[in-house]
């Protein structure tokens, strides 16, 4: 089968990273059409996946986009739909990784005659879009032949927006457990390199961005003992420098300079994970999926991950990881204490997360559900 994917993102979140899985196996037979130039294509080169960029343009719609600056976007759509069309008469299929591409996905679609797979990585409630976003959204999914949700919750939330149940099916991210093995003098040598040796580390991965809570975390950490320090690994990706300038302040005020550390956006993962003591998710909105959560499990660390969307599929307090109360500072310190305080009942909940996540999000599992959706749809 061929496959036209699309993403409008030239830089790597976590909806990118989850599609170079998904796009592997079709690397043969697919190309990525990306709506922006960036990081996430040089990846997907590496990865030996046939992309291409399609547009010059960057198309000015955001989260939080009225009709009216909707509709005056779409004089930049003409030429990228056009392009899209003629592309996608090449392939069988049109597969959509993001709105923006959904919508161009949606209409390509129609005028190409190909079937359209959306893949929904998003919750899309108030909490996390406008009303008329979420109504563009909603309209163009509801003519493909298929949604995957990258969780239940992004499901429910696509149901209670109008969106059809009837062509909407769940399916995880996949992970490779192997990229998560990581050798033990490969830890010890990160953890001198970052200056980490004899202190109790908590990783937080995640892009920088409000809704994603690092303030939390700095917050936290005031309350817990004095050798428990932080990482943040992850850059502003989508222009959220008053966030960031904010968090520097956080610490200054707090006087944490010697108890946070900020790496950046850094492509190795699984060592920094697995050079952690524990690692907190802290998004103060619900999370769609949460591959931070995942991949701390498969590096056999504890996770805290914020109980809300789909961190509650994910993890169950006390036997896989921990949950605790978004925004709540105080809870959260006093769980990164326990683990401090406990560590043998924590690494046995942390290697039980190890054990059951290789299995539940193989990737070689969670491709083939998706193979086998798509075969009826072609
Ligand atoms: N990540 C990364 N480098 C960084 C920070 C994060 O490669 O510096 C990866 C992280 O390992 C995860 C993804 O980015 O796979 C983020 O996905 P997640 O679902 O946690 O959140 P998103 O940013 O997509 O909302
Ligand atoms: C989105 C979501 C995140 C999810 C990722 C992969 O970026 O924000 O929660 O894990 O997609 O599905």
């Amino acid at each position: 089968m061929k496959i036209l994917f699309l993403d409008q993102s030239g830089k790597p979140g976590g909806a990118e990273l989850c599609l170079i899985d998904i796009a592997k196996p079709y690397r043969d037979n697919c190309l990525v059409g990306l709506f922006a130039d960036g990081d996430f294509r040089t990846l997907l080169e590496k990865n030996h996946i046939p992309v291409q960029v399609l547009t010059t343009q960057s198309i000015q719609v955001r989260k939080e986009s009225s009709f009216a600056q909707g509709l005056a976007s779409i004089g930049q759509l003409i030429p990228l739909l056009a392009k899209v069309v003629q592309t996608a008469r090449e392939y069988d299929l049109i597969y959509a990784n993001t709105q923006k591409a959904l919508v161009v996905g949606a209409i390509a679609s129609f005028l190409s005659g190909r079937p359209l797979v959306y893949h929904l990585h998003d919750i899309l409630s108030p909490e996390h879009f406008s009303q008329t976003n979420r109504s563009i959204a909603v309209t163009a999914a509801n003519r493909a032949s298929l949604v995957i949700a990258n969780s239940q919750a992004s499901k429910t939330a696509f149901i209670e927006a109008g969106g059809r149940a009837d062509i909407t099916t769940v399916v995880y991210n996949g992970f490779d457990p192997k990229n998560y093995q990581i050798d033990a003098s490969i830890i010890h040598q990160t953890r001198q390199q970052l200056e980490l040796a004899g202190k109790f580390v908590v990783g937080h991965f995640s892009r920088l961005a409000p809704w994603k809570g690092q303030h939390i975390l700095i917050e936290a950490l005031t309350q817990c003992p004095q050798e428990v320090t932080a990482i943040l690994v992850g850059d502003a990706l989508f222009g959220e420098q008053e966030y960031v300038q904010q968090l520097h302040q956080q610490i200054a005020k707090l006087g944490l300079e010697n108890r946070v550390k900020f790496l950046g956006f850094r492509a190795d993962i699984p060592q920094l994970m697995s050079a952690c003591d524990l690692v907190a998710h802290t998004s103060t909105a619900a999370e769609p999926f949460g591959r931070v959560i995942v991949e701390a499990m498969l590096c056999g660390k504890p996770i805290i991950a914020a109980k809300a969307g789909g961190a509650i599929e994910l993890v169950e307090h006390g036997i896989n990881g921990f949950l605790s109360t978004p925004g709540e500072s105080q809870e959260l310190a006093q769980i990164i204490t326990s683990c401090l305080q406990e560590p043998e009942k924590t690494a046995i909940i942390a290697h039980h997360a190890q054990t059951t996540a290789s299995q539940r999000f193989d990737v070689k599992n969670i491709n083939q559900q998706i193979a086998q959706e798509l075969l009826t749809k072609q």
